[in-house]
């Protein structure tokens, strides 16, 4: 049975999936390259970084010092926060307070797995914190996802065991992370990227909690 929900932060509460795709698009532009949706797609939940270095490669870009990787990193970040100003609790998506407060009233754990070094600042801006149990982002784990690191310490904070957690996730790293971590996996957004989950949803809205507590903990994996 399930003790603790575990959720990634960036475009599973909140839709800053969508700021994050605006700054890395305005950076490949300065440098002179389109960048796509589609192509944005395995930036998510891959570190900020990592997330240069496949941009830099979609623009054929891959002689460039660490030093102006460092430069392009805070200067997509400054435009990222920038966006980030104007979050409010209004910007957490449909249906995820409601959940949230379901899962909590029956004594369910709930935590937050990130990569990003900005969650404090977003979770302070839509004053999400008091429904978290714990928080790990990218400021405490070494290995980003898909490593399963940061599923395992949130667990651990948890008080809880990997197989006795479930994680919600939008981006494929995550997904494969959380498995690696031994949890199970419901997948939030499009089904196709996230065809490894146990269960894949479109929005929290869409779900009918107690549905889904009963669908995944009967598929006894
Ligand atoms: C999340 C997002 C990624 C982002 C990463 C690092 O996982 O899905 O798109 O690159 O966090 O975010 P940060 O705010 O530290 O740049
Ligand atoms: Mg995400």
């Amino acid at each position: 049975p399930f003790e603790a929900a575990i959720f990634d932060l960036d475009g599973v509460i909140v839709d800053t999936a969508k700021f994050h795709y605006k700054a890395w698009k305005r950076l490949a532009g300065e440098l002179g390259f389109a960048f796509s949706e589609s192509e944005n797609e395995q930036l998510k939940g891959v570190s900020r970084m990592e997330s240069l270095d496949l941009l830099l490669r979609c623009g054929g870009l891959t002689d460039v010092s660490p030093e102006r990787r460092e430069a392009l990193a805070s200067r997509k970040n400054e435009w990222y926060k920038e966006l980030l100003a104007t979050l409010t609790p209004a910007d957490v998506l449909p249906g995820v307070g409601s959940f949230l407060g379901l899962l909590r009233s029956r004594g369910i754990k709930t935590g937050i797995a990130s990569a990003s070094q900005n969650a404090p600042l977003i979770i302070d801006k839509v004053n999400i914190g008091p429904l978290f149990d714990a928080v790990v982002d990218g400021n405490s784990i070494v290995r980003a996802k898909p490593d399963p690191e940061v599923f395992l310490q949130a667990a651990r904070l948890l008080g809880v065991a990997p197989a006795a957690c479930f994680v919600f996730e939008d981006a494929a790293a995550g997904v494969e992370g959380a498995l690696r971590a031994g949890m199970r996996v419901v997948g939030i957004g499009n089904g196709k990227l996230l065809a490894r989950s146990h269960l894949a949803i479109t929005s929290f809205e869409q779900l009918e909690p107690i549905f889904l507590m009963s669908h995944i903990g009967a598929a006894g994996h």
